[in-house]
């Protein structure tokens, strides 16, 4: 379940491309994620796809005609009564009619109608996407304030390779999931930290730690998704990069530290989610160490410890830490907020199952100045983020 979704309407509209298979996977995910969920095919789509494939998966009616049904009005009731309409995918085809305003069909008109977020996932041959009428009604669209989500460049069902191709059903649930929040994060600069940092012993070798960045990741998501603007410390990750983020890419502790230095200043929030090496290598080789002897020694030096750096240049931020514990968690996160002068510290029970480092969920206890602590159930990343903008809010409410 998906607390943004439980709950909320969604109204699948589905034309008639190559790729409209891909709405059924859509719709599961939708389902699975607690959203009720209406279909909405058009004549084009039915060519691809049998509407009830969709009537199975949502366990709702499915439509695909104005003149169909018991309902005298069905696209004023559909535009009434979802929460969402996404499009997806849609063709040159719907574009240019719902750009001109045309109401041809129960979609086009269902759109015409619709008051709350329209997204809409564009899916073409790239001769067609390239053509200089679609991107002006693209363009025209984005003006009106419609969601427009870029297709992918890769290979295209005709053979060729270039931009056209739907994204995943999985990318789209994110940009529904950041459509239906509220913006209430909106004229706030976000600073945040994710991943683990890498310190070398040589050129191909180094120490680093666990985190997989995905903690810091759903951070940024969700501010963004909240309307903050957002700049992403990463350390090496293997996940791709949030789109509409600022992504500032770091190797080392000591990379990792000049970058928060340079955006720190400039931000309201600050979070750092970061694994950052506490040690790094002394003396790193600057040539592949060769294998000799039995043992090697190593010898580490302490790394500059960023956050509480930016506990002593603190002035108008909000400064949150995480703290990674497997024991004594409330004592050693206090410790924590009060050494680095945070003003909330996210305890990480990384000892759980489920929780802390590489794992899609995450459960935390969250420590504020004055005293008090909350604990969250086991949730997933982004939930997790979700909750800790919320109160991020309420801290700079008071
Ligand atoms: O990336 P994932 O796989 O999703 O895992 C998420 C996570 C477990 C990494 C994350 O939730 C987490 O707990 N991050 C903090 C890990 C950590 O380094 O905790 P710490 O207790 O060692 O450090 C306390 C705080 O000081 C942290 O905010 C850390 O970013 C910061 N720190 C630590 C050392 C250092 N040299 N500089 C720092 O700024």
């Amino acid at each position: 379940m998906n607390a943004v979704l439980v709950k909320k309407r969604i109204l699948v509209g589905v034309t008639g491309g190559i790729a409209a298979y891909k709405a059924a996977e859509l719709v599961s995910l939708l389902c699975a994620s607690g959203a009720t969920v209406t279909v909405v095919l058009t004549e084009a789509a039915c060519q691809f796809i049998r509407p009830l494939t969709f009537k199975a998966l949502s366990g709702n009616e499915v439509y695909t005609g104005l003149f169909e049904g018991h309902d005298p009005l069905p696209h004023i009731t559909a535009a009434k009564e979802n929460d969402l309409l996404v499009v997806y995918p849609a063709t040159a085809n719907f574009i240019g009619h719902t750009a001109a305003g045309l109401a041809t069909d129960l979609l086009t008109t269902t759109v015409l109608g619709f008051k709350g977020p329209v997204v809409i996932s564009p899916s073409m041959n790239s001769r067609m996407f390239d053509n200089a009428a679609v991107q002006q009604n693209l363009a025209r669209l984005q003006e009106y304030g419609y969601v427009i989500i870029p297709p992918e460049s890769g290979r295209l069902a005709c053979g060729e390779v270039g931009q056209g191709r739907l994204p995943s059903p999985g990318a789209v649930l994110e940009v529904i999931r950041g459509a239906l929040v509220p913006k209430d994060l909106k004229g706030l600069k976000f600073l945040v930290t994710a991943g683990p940092t890498r310190e070398p012993l040589d050129p191909v070798r180094y120490v680093s730690n666990r985190s997989s960045g995905k903690m810091g990741y759903a951070l940024a998501r969700a501010a963004r998704d909240r309307g903050a603007q957002v700049v992403l410390i990463n350390g090496p990750t293997s996940l791709d990069k949030p789109p509409g983020v600022s992504c500032v890419g770091v190797r080392t502790a000591l990379e990792m530290r000049d970058a928060a230095l340079e955006y720190f200043e400039a931000a309201d929030v600050v979070i750092m989610c970061a694994a950052v090496s506490d040690y790094r290598a002394k003396f790193p080789s600057p040539n592949k160490v060769k294998k000799g002897s039995e043992e090697i020694v190593l010898e580490f030096i302490k790394n500059p410890d960023i956050l509480e750096e930016l506990g002593r240049l603190k002035r108008h931020q909000l400064l949150v830490g995480f703290a990674a514990e497997d024991d004594n968690i409330l004592e050693h996160a206090r410790r924590k907020l009060e050494a680095k002068n945070l003003d909330m510290v996210v305890a990480n029970l990384i000892a759980q199952e489920g929780a802390g480092f590489e794992a899609d969920t995450n459960i935390v206890k969250v420590l504020f100045r004055d005293g008090r602590f909350l604990e969250l159930p086991r949730m997933d990343k982004y939930e997790v983020a979700q909750r800790l903008m919320d109160m991020v809010l309420d801290m700079r409410r008071v």
